[in-house]
């Protein structure tokens, strides 16, 4: 061990024994440095695996990032599954059958038990997967604290408060303040959808019946005629996908603002934010400017990430993402 890592020994030691105030307990860059040198390495294998057989697994594994640290903080309470004593979150309107990418945790949680076991939490797992997902599809890279504890609850009802397409932008604003985050991180985190795709149910209103019998007035129109083929207004209709973002839906880039712009929005929460003058100033920025929404994105994930986290002698270390020790 050389001395930087030692003294970071000791801190995390010290924290771990004493809870002392005096010792920081926060997330911390270098945390698995000396007990799981390989985590980064063995992680981005794995997602790099999983999004060479599939695509859209990287836009899959960037949301249960989200998904997790909005419901009791990022503590993998997302990851836990229902048992016949246990209701999780996975079946939670806006998680069933719409989150994916639990099989590619597991994945990457069996390959660090092998490299190190009992060490790295399912957290921990999901923050990293999520950062090398962005960067796998071409989006920006940032440094990721690390350090967060497996949380031994879950919460059904926060998941199913989870922001939702078909609410007002003041609403969705609203539940990201509630989690310490503001304006900017909900126009730069909504970039997100640069990548990846949605059910038809969860746009669909605008393309038939939005009001006055006629479809959203804020929806471009030859993307509106596509969207409708894709979505023809019958219920069978409902589990297809259309791209979040129809121009490049694998690719990170700021293409998703560039769309907002045209009218091209595919969710209604997405389109709103050209709705008010604070976030479309903000759209339009982003929308000139990828090297700012790459920062800035970086900044707002890290942000994210420290929602509600389990530190020191908090929560546990999962042996197996889906259940508590
Ligand atoms: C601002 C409020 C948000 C709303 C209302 C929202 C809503 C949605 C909806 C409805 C879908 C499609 C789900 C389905 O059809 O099954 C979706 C997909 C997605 N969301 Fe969000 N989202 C929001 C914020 C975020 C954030 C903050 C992130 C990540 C930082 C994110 C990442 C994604 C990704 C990557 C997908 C595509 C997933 C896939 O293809 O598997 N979203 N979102
Ligand atoms: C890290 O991986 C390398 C191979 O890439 C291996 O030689 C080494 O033993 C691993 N270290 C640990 C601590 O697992
Ligand atoms: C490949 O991706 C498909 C679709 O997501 C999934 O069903 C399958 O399990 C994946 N296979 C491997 C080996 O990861
Ligand atoms: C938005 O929030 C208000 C106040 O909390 C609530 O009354 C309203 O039902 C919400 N709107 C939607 C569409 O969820
Ligand atoms: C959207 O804007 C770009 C320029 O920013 C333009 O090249 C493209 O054709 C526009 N798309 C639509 C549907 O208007
Ligand atoms: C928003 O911008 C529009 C058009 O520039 C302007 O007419 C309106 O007064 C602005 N609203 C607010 C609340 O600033
Ligand atoms: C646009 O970006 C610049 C930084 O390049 C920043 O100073 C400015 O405040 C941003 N404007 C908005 C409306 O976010």
């Amino acid at each position: 061990m050389d001395q930087n890592n030692y003294r970071h020994f000791l801190a995390v030691l010290f924290c771990f024994l004493f809870l002392s105030p005096r010792v920081s307990c926060q997330l911390d860059y270098r945390f698995y440095d000396s007990t799981c040198p390989n985590l980064t390495k063995i992680v981005r294998y794995s997602v790099w695996s999983a999004i060479a057989n599939d695509t859209r697994i990287a836009a899959s594994l960037l949301r249960l990032h989200f998904h997790d640290c909005f419901v009791n903080g990022c503590e993998g309470s997302l990851l836990l599954d229902d048992t016949s004593t246990f209701k999780g979150e996975k079946n939670a309107p806006p998680n069933r059958n719409s989150v994916r990418g639990y099989e590619v945790i597991d994945t990457i949680k069996a390959n660090l038990e092998k490299a190190c076991p009992s060490t790295v939490s399912c957290a921990d797992i999901l923050t990293l997967a999520a950062r090398e997902a962005v960067f796998l599809a071409g989006g920006p890279f940032w440094l990721a604290p690390l350090g967060r504890r497996d949380g031994t609850t879950a919460s059904e009802s926060e998941a199913n408060n989870m922001p939702s397409p078909f609410e007002p932008l003041q609403n969705i604003t609203a539940k990201f303040t509630a989690k310490g985050l503001d304006i900017k991180d909900v126009v730069v985190l909504s970039g997100a959808h640069t990548i990846g795709f949605a059910q038809c149910f969860a746009f669909k209103t605008r393309l038939f019946n939005f009001a006055d019998g006629k479809p959203d007035p804020t929806l471009d129109s030859s993307l509106l005629q596509s969207l409708q083929s894709m979505c023809p207004n019958t219920a069978d209709s409902d589990t297809k996908l259309a791209p979040l973002d129809s121009v490049s839906p694998n690719k990170f880039d700021n293409v998703y603002y560039k769309n907002l712009v045209n009218s091209s929005g595919l969710l209604q929460s997405d389109q709103a934010l050209m709705g008010d003058n604070t976030t479309a100033a903000m759209v339009i920025n982003y929308s000139k400017f990828p090297n700012l929404f790459s920062r800035d994105f970086g900044v707002s994930m890290v942000k994210m990430g420290n929602i509600g986290v389990l530190t020191g002698k908090s929560g546990e270390i999962r042996k197996n993402c889906r259940v508590v020790n």
